[in-house]
């Protein structure tokens, strides 16, 4: 034992040496992802998604543990082929511990630590939320890229999650608010459902929203205190809003479509944007970013963009392709843990609630 572990740490400072590789793999919800960067640059980013869950209108969790299973080998493979490595070039395999469903992160979890043992390199254990928010720091090789200084703020706002996040450092995260119901996402997912279109819902609403009249029609809003959300209000009168309506017009989402999104969409952008707002205000900082599955719509990106001029917030949009689960995020936390040589054991538990 004592051997291997000699050996062990000194191809590690070997290793430490010359470039710094690491594989960042992303299974915590229907996305199977793998990525790999070099110093901190990214090399290879590939996502499988699942088409299975659109026939359900949502992610069904056993489905969803299941294609993981098939696509989780191929997809890291195929992530070191495009990055032009083999394994045994990789000083260290990141994974999403959390948070995120039981079944689909077992999958990811196990492989990664299966994959590092066998390697005999360090694993490194990544929260979800976290990757979502240092998806700005991720750089390809010779890009210049701007990025937030510490301490900022950030929008977190995805199917599951519905956060204002204060990021001290990279490793250093407060949660200010968050939801306290549904999230953002998942209010977009079911107002979707309930009009008769596909899953997920939050594209196809963003697309019908250009074409509408945004002040068309009113819903709900919260009125809770401090920095947390609600968006189960505004789903619930959204849904009876559109029974009445339905009642005189049987066709009254075909006929409305484009004015109930962009009304829809309007609500739930000011709804994020008022406690942001107030977050600035108190904090003090302006420099403001937005992450997650819901940062790819249109409404909030231009309703950052119009904070920017109005408020002189300096603000971070991600690129469309880190919006939603992908590992480069895992790829770029696991990178800045590495070189804090933030590694965990072999026995680290996966979990599904929210923390940072
Ligand atoms: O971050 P993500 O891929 O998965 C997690 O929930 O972790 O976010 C998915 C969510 C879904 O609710 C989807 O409807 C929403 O992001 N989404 C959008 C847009 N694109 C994806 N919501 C509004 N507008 C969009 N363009």
């Amino acid at each position: 034992m004592k051997i291997v572990v000699t050996l062990r740490c000194k191809q590690e400072k070997r290793k430490m040496d010359q470039d710094v590789y690491v594989l960042g793999i992303e299974s915590s919800c229907d996305d199977t992802s793998a990525a790999v960067m070099k110093n901190g640059e990214l090399l290879s980013n590939v996502v499988a998604s699942q088409k299975v869950h659109e026939e359900y209108g949502g992610v069904v969790p056993e489905l969803a543990s299941r294609a993981h299973q098939q696509n989780i080998v191929p997809t890291v493979d195929t992530a070191l082929k495009r990055a032009g490595i083999d394994a045994s070039q990789l000083n260290a395999v990141a994974f999403t511990r959390g948070p995120g469903l039981m079944g689909s992160l077992l999958v990811g979890v196990s492989f990664a630590k299966g994959f590092a043992r066998s390697l005999g390199i360090p694993m490194i254990e990544c929260n979800h939320l976290q990757g979502h928010i240092l998806a700005h720091f991720i750089k390809t090789p010779g890009e210049q890229l701007e990025t937030p200084e510490f301490p900022f703020l950030c929008l977190l706002v995805s199917g599951g999650n519905s956060q204002i996040v204060r990021v001290d450092s990279y490793n250093k995260m407060e949660i200010l608010g968050q939801t306290i119901d549904d999230a953002a996402g998942e209010a977009m997912d079911k107002c979707s459902k309930v009009m008769g279109f596909g899953y997920p819902g939050g594209p196809i609403i963003d697309r019908y929203a250009r074409q509408g009249n945004p002040d068309a029609y009113k819903f709900s809003k919260p009125n809770i205190p401090g920095y947390n959300y609600s968006f189960s209000g505004l789903k619930t009168s959204f849904l009876y809003n559109l029974r009445d309506w339905v009642k005189d017009d049987p066709d009254f989402v075909e006929h409305h479509k484009e004015d109930l999104c962009a009304s829809l969409e309007k609500t739930i952008v000011d709804i994020l944007m008022k406690k942001l707002r107030q977050a600035v205000k108190d904090t003090g900082i302006s420099q403001v970013a937005v992450a997650g599955g819901v940062s790819a719509n249109t409404g909030l990106r231009e309703a950052f963009q119009d904070h920017a001029r109005r408020y002189r917030w300096k603000v971070f949009i991600p690129r469309f392709s880190y919006t939603t689960d992908n590992a480069a995020m895992i790829a770029c936390t696991g990178y800045f843990k590495y070189l804090d040589k933030d590694f965990c054991s072999i026995d680290v538990p996966i979990y599904s609630n929210t923390r940072l």
